[in-house]
């Protein structure tokens, strides 16, 4: 056994959550009244420390996102299971004193992974969750700067999640309501389309779809010319993505669409005159206002306690909790 003080009895608050480290081991002390609790001093859900938090009722509450445990047992009564370490503690000579064996052994059965004396140390996020998936990232240019991804950052494709594209089970061809009266099977049906037929140089395709847009350094430039020349068999064209437009690419294809996005990477009007068509994105005040707003609906939909806490235990898309 080897007693080690932790804090002065005079200076604890009443209620009021302490911090103290023994053994590499992060420690929460309470003093209620006459008597005092010493728990492993970390919440169980994203590690905050609960020396940041409040006691309120009979409950130690994390200053983060609200779970509680009660202060005298560690036990959470939202939750049995979840259940902070109790360490022997004791008031003698005016200290509050610990077993700085017990604490030890504790943490050799539970290693503590705090770096603490590197960036962020104590507070270091070790309980990463899906939905915050950049944090890490983050955190990790802080640290380092660019010195591990060199001088442009991490560089990858925009992309769109695959899931959320439409699926062809989705497209229904009514064809019907496109032509009356209906055809026979046996009668040729074009599926040409023309974009711009009252232009001065309407664009036909020969198919109603089109190779969209995903930019060279997206893909390859052997993927980029392969698919600029399959579009061209099948009649159809190609659209450069936001970026880098490769020659061989245009050249393969006659139907070229040259995109602009909100990025306006590598965009000039000069490539806009080589080009066969010009798609580009254009969103309105208004748009964006109500882009906003359904964000901020979904949000209230699921409670979010990052902008609307309703109560304690709500459930948050951004931080898991439920
Ligand atoms: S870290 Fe304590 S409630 Fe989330």
């Amino acid at each position: 056994m080897k007693n080690v003080s932790i804090a002065e009895w005079k200076h604890l608050k009443d209620r009021e959550p302490a911090y103290a480290l023994v053994a590499n081991v992060d420690l929460v002390i309470v003093r209620y009244d006459e008597q005092v609790s010493v728990l492993y001093g970390r919440c169980l859900h994203r590690g905050a420390l609960l020396a940041d938090g409040q006691v309120e009722g009979n409950d130690l509450i994390c200053g983060l996102h609200g779970w509680d445990f009660q202060y005298e047992t560690g036990i959470s009564a939202y939750n049995n299971a979840e259940r902070l370490h109790k360490f022997t503690a004791w008031v003698e000579d005016g200290q509050v004193w610990v077993d700085e064996e017990e604490v030890a052994a504790w943490e050799r059965e539970n290693p503590q992974p705090f770096q603490r004396d590197t960036y962020l140390g104590t507070y270091a996020d070790t309980h990463p969750v899906e939905e915050e998936p950049h944090v890490s990232l983050i955190q990790g240019y802080a640290a380092h700067g660019l010195e591990k991804t060199g001088h442009h950052g991490l560089v990858a494709a925009m992309g769109v999640p695959r899931m959320e594209l439409p699926m062809w089970d989705a497209i229904q061809f009514v064809t019907a309501q496109l032509a009356t009266p209906p055809q026979l099977d046996d009668v040729p049906v074009g599926t040409d389309v023309v974009i711009g037929p009252n232009a001065q140089k309407p664009l036909r395709l020969m198919l109603p779809l089109f190779v969209s847009d995903m930019s060279f350094g997206a893909l390859s430039e052997e993927a980029k010319i392969a698919l600029a020349q399959g579009a061209e068999l099948a009649g159809t064209g190609i659209c450069s993505g936001e970026g880098g437009m490769l020659p061989e690419e245009q050249a393969g294809n006659s139907r070229y669409f040259y995109e602009l996005a909100s990025g306006r990477f590598g965009f000039s009007m000069e490539k806009v005159q080589r080009c066969h068509g010009f798609p580009f994105q254009r969103r309105t005040r208004r748009q964006n206002r109500n882009r906003r707003a359904s964000t901020r609906a979904e949000g209230q939909r699921q409670n979010c306690p990052s902008a609307w806490v309703t109560s304690r235990r709500t459930r948050c898309f951004t931080c898991s909790l439920s």
